[in-house]
């Protein structure tokens, strides 16, 4: 089935839109087809305490599941990023439960030991691919399930990046996985230890520890509002093709 994914702010409605019926918690609602759902809910006199926070599809607040009148499928998306359909029924779920292991991240390593103790239950996936089919970011969620099983950490990674944690596929899973804690903690591990450390990054780092730039500070913090404005409107911007590029004050770097 194809839902349609909101492409902008459709708050103002259109001249001449049709009025289309919904269902929200099993009541019927008359509301323009234009409309986001989170929109429509809004229109139809709800006010969000919980479940909205975004509007733009990254924060993960607003999952939402729904069935179409008549056919038996279920469909999950966000509220906040999917265009309302004729006799849709809806509900939101704002949150699901599951739980987030305890860990220190300097005392566990990026293995699949530490996975299997963090998150053991990751063992138990019968592979209905449930989770991927809930994503309303499209991710491989199963896919990661199965890298972490491997202990590929680096995969799950990548695979769960855009991961927005609304708790859909934890809410469909036969095996109970707590799919997006286990992913955040792949990522974290990644993070930390397999991804190689970026030398300038480490450079500057040590830089600033030694105290290179605290006199810079120190001026800056001392200088008038009006010199401060003609520093900033005169600072030397760096060009968008930056490659080879320098400062003309390099003292700094
Ligand atoms: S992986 Fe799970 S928690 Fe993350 S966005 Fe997809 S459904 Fe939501
Ligand atoms: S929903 Fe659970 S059991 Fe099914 S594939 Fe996903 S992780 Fe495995
Ligand atoms: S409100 Fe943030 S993702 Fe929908």
């Amino acid at each position: 089935m194809k839902i349609d994914v909101a492409t902008g702010d459709r708050a103002i409605v259109p001249e001449g839109t049709k009025v289309i019926p919904i269902f929200i918690m099993g009541k019927r609602y008359f509301v323009p087809e234009t409309l986001t759902i989170q929109k429509a809910m809004e229109y139809a006199g709800y006010q969000y305490i919980r479940s909205c926070g975004c509007r733009g599809g990254i924060c993960g607040a607003c999952p939402t599941v729904f069935r179409i009148l008549g056919d038996y499928h279920l469909h999950f998306c966000l509220a906040c990023q999917t265009v309302v359909q004729e006799n849709m029924y809806l509900t939101q779920v704002p949150f699901f439960p599951t739980n987030r292991t305890a860990y220190q991240l300097e005392e566990v390593d990026a293995s699949a030991e530490t996975i299997m103790k963090l998150y053991p239950e990751v063992m138990k996936c019968v592979a209905c691919n449930a989770c991927t089919k809930s994503c309303p970011m499209d991710i491989e969620v199963m896919e990661y399930v199965n890298a972490a099983m491997r202990g590929d950490i680096a995969k799950v990674a990548r695979l769960s990046f855009d991961c927005i944690q609304c708790g859909l596929c934890s809410s469909r899973c036969p095996a109970q996985i707590q799919h997006f804690h286990l992913a955040q903690l792949c990522r974290r591990l990644y993070g930390r230890y397999v991804l190689p450390r970026a030398e300038h990054v480490q450079k500057r780092v040590a830089d600033i520890k030694a105290g290179k730039y605290d006199e810079m500070l120190r001026d800056l913090v001392n200088t008038g509002r009006e010199t401060l404005e003609k520093l900033y409107v005169g600072r030397e911007m760096e060009p968008q093709e930056s490659a080879g590029w320098t400062p003309r004050d390099a003292s700094y770097l």
